[in-house]
């Protein structure tokens, strides 16, 4: 696709209407990312933020969130995360939810709840939040307190989970698992049973950023997850009608790729503190590529449809062998951008996940080995670039 329409803010709702005559087109994903700060109490070792974290003073002001917010709603989007970092470490979140619920979009909030007291979370429903999703490191304290990095953490997210309840918000329960704390699985899908939970996200941890640095410390083995994945079959089907599930599969030991965010530029984006457009949390791993921002003089329809990043990977035109005569393209397209670079230093190569990617065997060989290894220790997620863990009490 080429840029043939130069945005200001205000031609949003033109593009979209252009574009559906055009041939290939991408439609406005139904719901956006907002990544309000990296700033975070908690320092997970597999954090999907990028590894150069952006500093408060980069972020988007209240104002400048308000008018993507305005814009979001208008070209058509009908759900808005607010994620981080630590989204409550912004102290105009409640404003924000009270905005977006104005311009009429539904509103969730991703978070790891430890900034939260009761007056906070009734606050942020007040101004009509939507829905709750908490991440969990753990059923208890003592392996869920040392992988967030935070003393106490644990005992926080289970009273605001609680509070979340009480106040008739939905919750999900997120639960990202690894070789650490897969062990916890079936207390934790209990854990969501008593909380009341709608939903628990079963994740296993995806390789990039944050979590290839700490690879051998979170890589489990091949039979703990087959015996993960058992553990949630069975759950599923036993608490029909009171758990709703969503598993995403570690794609280290599959044979073949995932299809990583519906495909690059094609059904999501999220928004960076600083108001970067990027089609994945991780995107800014790659090297090479320049994301637009909501801050330019482009409107963010104009950036969905012709940045030069978002086009890089979309579809099938950029592929080579063995994805471009691959009967399967259309299905995974290559599987994770950021996984193909950060494991073959290219993004345009196959996902190693791939069983027909020439790197498959020695990066499948590689994971096994760590599993098998010792765990190391954790480098904690930070501003500093990174701190090795100095022992199983930390936190
Ligand atoms: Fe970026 Fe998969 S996380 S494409």
């Amino acid at each position: 696709m080429t840029a043939s329409v130069v945005g200001t803010s205000s031609d949003g709702l033109s593009v979209l209407e252009k574009r559906a005559l055009a041939g290939e087109t991408y439609g406005i994903p139904l719901a956006v990312l907002a990544e309000l700060t990296h700033r975070c109490p908690l320092q997970c070792p597999y954090c999907s933020n990028p590894l150069e974290l952006e500093r408060s003073s980069a972020e988007l002001t209240t104002e400048e969130w308000k008018r993507v917010l305005t814009e979001l709603a208008d070209i058509g989007v009908l759900q808005i995360h607010f994620s981080g970092g630590e989204p409550t470490a912004r102290k105009d979140l409640a404003e924000l939810v009270r905005y977006a619920n104005e311009v009429g979009l539904y509103t969730n909030l991703i978070t790891s709840a430890v900034l939260l007291d009761r007056d906070k979370l009734k606050a942020l429903a007040d101004a009509g939040l939507s829905h709750v999703q908490i991440s969990f490191q753990g059923c208890e304290p003592t392996v869920a307190d040392r992988v967030a990095g935070y003393k106490n953490a644990h005992e926080k997210k289970l009273q605001v989970a609680r509070w979340t309840r009480e106040l008739d918000l939905p919750l999900t329960v997120n639960a990202v698992m690894h070789r650490q704390n897969l062990h916890q699985l079936p207390q934790m899908i209990q854990m969501a049973v008593d909380l009341d939970a709608h939903r628990i996200e079963i994740a296993n941890v995806q390789y990039y950023g944050w979590a290839l640095k700490n690879r051998a410390a979170l890589m489990p083995t091949v039979e703990q997850m087959d015996e993960a994945i058992r553990i949630v079959e069975e759950a599923e089907q036993r608490l029909k009608g009171v758990l709703a599930f969503d598993h995403v599969i570690p794609d280290y030991y599959a044979a073949r790729p995932k299809r990583c965010m519906g495909g690059w530029g094609r059904q999501f984006f999220n928004i960076s503190p600083s108001g970067k457009i990027l089609p994945c949390h991780a995107a800014e791993t790659i090297t090479g590529l320049t994301f637009d921002s909501v801050r330019g003089n482009k409107s963010i329809a104009w950036i969905w449809q012709n940045s030069d990043a978002l086009n890089r990977y979309r579809g099938t035109g950029w592929m080579k062998e063995p994805c471009r005569s691959c009967a399967f393209k259309e299905e995974d397209f290559g599987g994770c951008r950021c996984q193909a670079f950060a494991l073959t230093g290219d993004a345009g190569n196959t996902d190693p996940a791939c069983a027909f990617s020439p790197r498959h065997e020695e990066i499948f060989k590689a994971a096994a080995s760590e599993a098998a290894g010792e765990a190391v220790p954790f480098i904690y997620r930070n501003f500093a670039g990174g701190t090795v863990a100095t022992g199983p009490d930390e936190a």
